[in-house]
């Protein structure tokens, strides 16, 4: 039996702080129930301390789910620690995270502070973190750029209080996948208790290395990975969760351990956090990319229809990508949606939810012929980003486009009961259309992101559309479908100012 190798999501804390991914309560929870079927060990959820909103966010996921263990991050400081032990006070299973700098330059310029101060203040947020859980996860920020014996002696002293897994990060990105190997290997030799712990590794991509530094410490001994999905993460993002997975599965000739994922997760959750984030994924992106199982080449599509493992490394079907089966159609009624859907992992808590999904199932039916797996999820997407009470609502779009014409746009919108209209020109249909709402809404928000997505081929495909909106920073992603892209347009636009009012919606994370 290989080594269990744990795998810790922080899609949720470090990937939400990539400028723009911001996400609400209920997308948190959507993105944490998938990583929790995929069998994710530990979720990072939040910094609660963060924002009202980030503690709501901890403790919704703590509350929901059952089978991974969720955890709160918290710097090395009491109120912090509180905070984060309060949000997970309903999770089944919880740890903290807790951290400070260990770095020459964060300690003098960023802390200020002496080392034996950091080493003081790590040692008191493990034992106060001790006495929320016994799970107590430490890192050493900026440990890539540490000394090394200071690293140990910090080290050491945090297990003595507690700490029972030790997080080495590579916080800026700034290692090469054989220094950041043999620094695990030097801790975990130097370290005089280091068995006591399980020491883990967090890359960001910097120099484009996440992956292949943590696959290096898991070769010398690290046995947690801190990753992503889709990479996502602070600045260049961190290591893929997806990459660090499959390539310590197909390689089992390599290493000595393996993670117990249930990897035909992978796809979907992609197409989830890209969804919610309005971060698309690259075609040529390794294991989810559209292109990643695509063979173009006639010598390539010969050799893999003579024997697959010519070219092919992995199976589509392993990673989730899936037949993408024609399901439904405008005669199916709601307990094959229901069924289909519960396949897709999807249920409603409430009959309401359902009775939603299928009534845009039923509009949507009627408009295209066929109904696949992608629309399903697009569709429910749509129905669980939209709120129960919107503040504002579209009520009717008509657009003008001609040649040689400046086109325009009349909408009726109905906000908070009252319905109103306006109309606008603008550069295209969708600008028109924008500024009519604008006219109405007056929100001044300024748009950050405008992006248009087909999620099945074809002209009568659905057009998935992601908005994104700032105001007073307060950043938020908008989504819709439609087959009709201007009202898909709309939508997403109205459920970006939806969530922009929103009381518990927030500014960026980052302290
Ligand atoms: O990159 C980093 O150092 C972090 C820590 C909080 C682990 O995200
Ligand atoms: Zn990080």
């Amino acid at each position: 039996m290989p080594d269990k190798l744990i795998i810790f999501d922080t899609t949720l804390r470090d990937g939400e702080q990539s400028p723009g991914a911001s996400m609400t309560r209920e997308e948190k929870i959507r993105i944490a129930k998938v990583l929790e079927r995929m069998k994710v060990d530990v979720i990072e959820a939040g910094f609660p301390i963060a924002s009202p909103g980030d503690f709501e966010s901890v403790k919704g996921v703590a509350e929901t789910i059952k089978d991974s263990t969720v955890c709160g991050l918290a710097r090395a400081l009491d109120k912090d620690i509180d905070r984060a032990g309060e949000a997970l006070k309903g999770a089944n299973s919880s740890r903290i995270h807790t951290f400070i700098a260990t770095s020459p330059i964060h300690m003098e310029k960023k802390l200020r502070m002496s080392p034996d101060q950091v080493l003081e203040q790590a040692v008191a947020a493990v034992k106060r973190a001790r006495q929320h859980t016994d799970n107590v996860e430490f890192s050493p920020e900026d440990a890539g750029r540490s000394e090394l014996d200071f690293l140990c002696r910090i080290i050491e002293a945090v297990i003595d209080a507690g700490a029972t897994t030790i997080n080495i990060p590579d916080t800026v990105g700034y290692n090469i996948p054989h220094q950041f190997g043999s620094l695990l290997n030097n801790l975990l030799t130097k370290i005089p208790n280091s068995d006591k712990a399980i020491f883990s590794v967090h890359c960001h991509n910097d120099l484009g290395l996440a992956v292949a530094n943590s696959l290096s410490a898991v070769l010398n001994g690290a046995r947690q990975v801190e990753c992503t999905i889709n990479g996502l993460g602070e600045r260049a993002g961190n290591a893929s969760l997806e990459e660090v997975v499959m390539a310590v599965r197909t390689r089992q000739d390599v290493f000595t351990c393996d993670t117990t994922l249930d990897t035909t997760q992978i796809v979907p959750a992609s197409r989830l956090v890209a969804g919610i984030t309005g971060f698309p994924v690259q075609p040529n992106k390794a294991i989810v990319g559209a292109n990643a199982f695509a063979h173009e080449s006639g010598i390539h599509q010969d050799g893999v229809l003579k024997n697959r493992e010519t070219y092919e490394i992995m199976l589509a079907e392993d990673v989730g990508w899936s037949e993408n089966h024609i399901i439904l159609g405008k005669h199916s009624g709601r307990s094959a949606l229901k069924s289909r859907l519960k396949d897709l992992g999807i249920e409603f808590k409430s009959e309401e939810g359902l009775n939603q999904a299928f009534a845009r199932f039923k509009d949507l039916a009627d408009k295209k012929h066929e109904i696949f797996d992608d629309d399903l999820q697009a569709l429910v997407s749509e129905t669980t980003t939209s709120f129960k009470n919107e503040y504002i609502k579209l009520v009717s779009l008509k657009v003008c486009s001609e040649t040689g014409e400046t086109p325009n746009a009349t909408l009726t919108l109905n906000v908070d009961g009252r319905e109103e209209t306006a109309d606008s020109e603008g550069s295209g249909v969708v600008d028109a259309a924008f500024k009519a709402i604008e006219k109405i809404v007056i929100s001044n928000a300024e748009l950050k992101l405008y992006s248009v997505n087909n999620i099945t081929s074809g002209t009568d495909a659905l057009g998935d559309v992601t908005v994104r909106l700032e105001k007073s920073k307060r950043v938020v992603n908008g989504q819709g479908a439609d087959t009709d892209i201007v009202i898909a347009s709309v939508k997403s636009y109205i459920n970006a100012l939806n969530k922009l009012i929103q009381a518990n919606e927030r500014a960026h994370p980052q302290l």
